[in-house]
This record gives C-alpha cells, structure tokens and sequence, in this order.
C-alpha cells in the first residue's frame, strides 16, 4: 500500500509530532516536559544523540536532530536518510501517522524527510502468506510547514507511487512476469495514467526484422513483446519527443555463456531499466507534465534450449548492421541496439535509454550510482546530471571516446557484441551508440537497481533506481 504524504494546517500533541530541529534553540519548549528538555540539550551535547523518542502512552512525541549541511541536495539528502531512520520506530510501536512539524526547516526539507520515510516504507508481500500481520503500520505522513504547496505534495506522492510501481515490477520473479506479462503491466500503467500504449508481439516483431531481439528470444519458449508507451499532452513544450528507452530482459541466464555460480542470482532484476522506463512515464503522465514522452521497452528472457543463439552467430538487427554474437551473455545491448534504431522514426530531441547493461559499471561504482556516457547531449546530460543531485541518484559520466571502437571491431561482421576484459561498460555504451544518430544519453543502472541488504531508504530488492531521476528531469522542460 502506497505511504500518503498529505499537508495538515495543525497538530496536536496526539498527532505524533516529529521535530525537526537543527539546534536546540529550536525546540518548542511547550510540547516537553522540563525533564525532557533537559535530557535532550544534554545527550545531544554530550553524546551526539541526534533522534529522540518520548513515548507518552497515548502518543508519541519525537525530535530529530538534522545537520545544517550547506550543499542544498546534501542537505536534502540527509533529510531523506532521517526519515528512513526513524521509519523503524514508527512502524515497530504500530503508529499509523504522524506530523512532521519543520517549524524551522524549509518546505522542500520536511518534503525530503516525508520521501525518505515514504520511500522506506515500502514492502513487497504479494507472496507472503499471511500479509496482514506483516504490513508496516504507517500509511500517513502529515506536513506541517509554512509555505507548502500543494502541487508540490502531488507531485511528490506521484514521484513515490511510480517509484514503488517499478520496484513491484523488479520484484517479481520471471516465473510470472515473462516478457508478455511485462507488457500486460506497462498496458495498466497506461490505462491508469492516461498513456498510450501499443505492444508488438513477436508476429509483428518478425515482420520487423528485429534481428536483435529475435535471436536473443531464440532458446526461449516464451515469445518477445516491444511495449511502446506514449504521453503526450494537448499542448507539449517541446516539439520533438523525448524518448526513453528501457532493457526488458525478464530474466538473464547468460544463454548458451551460461552465468556461473552465483552470478545468476537475482537475474530477474535484468528489467529493471525497461520497468524504470515504464514507470517514469506512468508518473509523467499521471502528473499531467505539460511535456511529449515515448517510453520503448524490448522484453524477452535470455535463456538456453536446443535453438538458442550460440556465439559465432551473426544476426541482422533491425537498421541492417551484421553483428557477430561472441559471448551471448552481452544479450541486452542486442534488444536494446533494436530499440534506439527504432526510435529515429520519432526524430527525438534527446533519448535516453535505461538498462542493467555490464558487471563492468556495478564493479566501477557500486549501488552508490548511474554510470553515464553521452553523444551529441552536452546540455541535456548537465540538466540530468543536476536532477540527478535533486534526487539523489547521481550519473557519473565515463569517458566515451572514438578510440573505445576498435574493441568492438569484428573480422566478419560489422561489429562485435562484446569488447574484451577492459572497459566493458564503455565498450557497452559504444555498441549501443552505433545505433544511434540523436543526441544519446546512456545510464547503465546494473550497479544500484537492486540490493540484497536494505540500505538508507531502499528495502531489499528492486530499488526504483532512475523512476525519480527520469520524472525530475522532465518536470523541469
Ligand atoms: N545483465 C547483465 C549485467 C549485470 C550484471 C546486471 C550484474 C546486474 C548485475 C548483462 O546482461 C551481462 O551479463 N553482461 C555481461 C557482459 C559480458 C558478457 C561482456 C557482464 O557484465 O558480465
Ligand atoms: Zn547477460
Ligand atoms: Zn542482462
């Protein structure tokens, strides 16, 4: 169930009031007992303790303590992690709401701590048995704080519910959600939030000549689908659509290169660029964005049988280019490949496509970010760069020179689908942009998209990662 954040014009002290304060001076003394009071001026000065809790039978009152950070999106970022932190609490002594009082704290401040929080409060339950008993308690965060707009706050929810749609979409296990399942959810997501959406099945899909993903369909028993999703408003600011581009692979084996040990854990998350794609433009639409979006999302399994594609195949993809297949484990950039030449046909301002592209960029980074490269989007990848610190989720941008080609450089076909051991995520990045003849901009997500340990304001699993970045940089057009 979906955390609301909702503003309130008042409170009491029956509403679970939660502070927050950058110092001690801040406190409103009428609310404590002198006691109280007395005890967090001490611990907080002595003993650093920065989260508070009275539990006064009825109610609870609780004061947390924030850093005056100067950096803005830091700053914003600490709010969030505070309210992740004090999420524990609230749901172990079963509160169902409280009111975050930012007497002192800006608008966008308390808004960051109701997202931390919010966003923390997730949970996936659809197959635990008694759900019930399981369910965090908290399901409304009030806000109470001068000057906030209700736009904002609309905004915000919509943010979290596309955030939590994705991860819904990560979570679930290819068992059910197979490429043609993938595309029946995106379809609901676009009744629900007024986009458009047309799958191609793999009828039209071969009629196509989408080599690419055809191939890697090949060893599959379940057929591929193409989810095209579109927004666009009566009257767009832009004239040219921006176009995102998500990987759909419901589950990565390896194929023929089969994936060893444990490295095929988790493979269900290989979809978590095409369900970020999908969401982004869920909450885009749902948040009215005065702004032309086009989601594609190419989905298949990558898997072994008696047909599946082998290396030394060379298949034709979808804009004619030969591409030798050397490891069938680099399955994603072949889907992917199809899709951004598909996408000229929209002659886009800018696209970006999304995707658990290389091991190779989860090793350079980590959970803590996006590696990013881009062609001919100077501009455009600052502005995402900036959403990226609105949002916390940075991109990190990763040399993309002409000179990374000749790895991928074939002896019988045009080019190759992989580069060797060395920059793996760039020589990934340059494969794809032999696709491309628009300003591009690539997110390889594979380092955070999920996590196996909850972290800050992420539970285990599907994260939501580039759903806020994506939905950020557009509202700002
Ligand atoms: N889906 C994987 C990448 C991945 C790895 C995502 C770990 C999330 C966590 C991708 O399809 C893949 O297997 N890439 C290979 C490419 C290699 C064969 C060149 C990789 O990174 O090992
Ligand atoms: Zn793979
Ligand atoms: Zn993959």
């Amino acid at each position: 169930m979906q955390t609301i954040i909702d503003i309130t014009e008042k409170y009491s002290k029956q509403d679970n009031p939660v502070f927050l304060i950058t110092d001690i001076k801040d406190i409103d003394k009428k609310y404590f007992s002198e006691d109280e009071f007395q005890y967090i001026k001490s611990c907080h000065k002595e003993h650093k303790k920065e989260l508070f809790s009275f539990n006064h039978f009825d109610h609870w009152i609780f004061v947390q303590f924030i850093k005056k950070e100067k950096i803005r999106h830091l700053r914003l970022e600490s709010y969030r992690a505070a309210g992740a932190k004090l999420l524990k609490t609230i749901n172990e002594n079963k509160l169902h709401s409280i009111v975050i009082v930012g007497s002192e704290a800006k608008p966008e401040e308390s808004l960051a701590f109701a997202e931390g929080m919010a966003l923390c409060n997730y949970q996936f339950l659809k197959y635990k048995k008694k759900p019930a008993e399981k369910i965090n308690s908290l399901n409304t965060i009030y806000v109470y704080s001068h000057g906030i707009e209700q736009k904002a706050v609309d905004e915000l929810n919509i943010m979290i519910d596309g955030t939590n749609k994705c991860r819904n979409l990560v979570n679930e296990p290819v068992v059910y959600l197979n490429a043609v399942n993938l595309a029946e959810e995106i379809k609901s997501l676009g009744k629900k939030s007024g986009a458009k959406v047309e799958v191609l099945n793999k009828k039209k899909i071969e009629a196509l000549k989408m080599g690419g993903l055809l191939a890697v369909n090949k060893g599959s028993v379940d057929p591929p689908t193409f989810t095209i999703m579109e927004w666009k408003p009566d009257k767009p600011v832009n004239k040219k659509p921006y176009v995102f581009v998500g990987k759909g692979v419901v589950y990565d084996t390896g194929g023929m290169n089969l994936k060893p040990g444990e490295y095929m854990n988790n493979m269900k998350m290989d979809m978590a660029g095409g369900a970020a794609v999908a969401s982004a433009v869920y909450a885009i639409a749902t948040a009215r964005l005065p702004v032309h979006v086009i989601g594609l999302i190419p989905a298949t399994d990558n898997r072994t049988t008696g047909n599946a594609y082998v290396s030394s195949d060379i298949i034709t993809m979808y804009d004619g280019t030969k591409v030798e297949v050397i490891n069938t484990d680099a399955e994603g950039r072949l889907i992917l490949a199809d899709a951004l030449s598909y996408a000229k046909k929209f002659d886009p301002v800018l696209v970006i496509d999304v995707a658990t592209l290389t091991g190779s960029a989860a090793r350079a980074i980590g959970k803590y970010g996006i590696v990013a490269m881009f062609s001919q989007a100077g501009r455009e990848f600052n502005q995402l760069k900036k959403s990226g610190e609105n949002v916390c989720e940075r991109i990190v941008e990763f040399p993309f020179w002409e000179e990374y080609e000749e790895l991928i450089k074939s002896d019988v076909a045009d080019i190759k689908n992989i580069g060797g051991t060395d920059a793996g995520a760039i020589t990934a990045g340059k494969f794809l942009e032999h696709f491309t003849d628009y300003p591009f901009i690539h997110l390889d997500v594979a380092g955070p998209a999920f996590i196996e340990k909850s972290y800050k304001y992420y539970p285990i699993g599907g994260t939501g990662i580039a759903v806020r970045l994506l939905f950020d940089f557009i509202k700002r057009k």
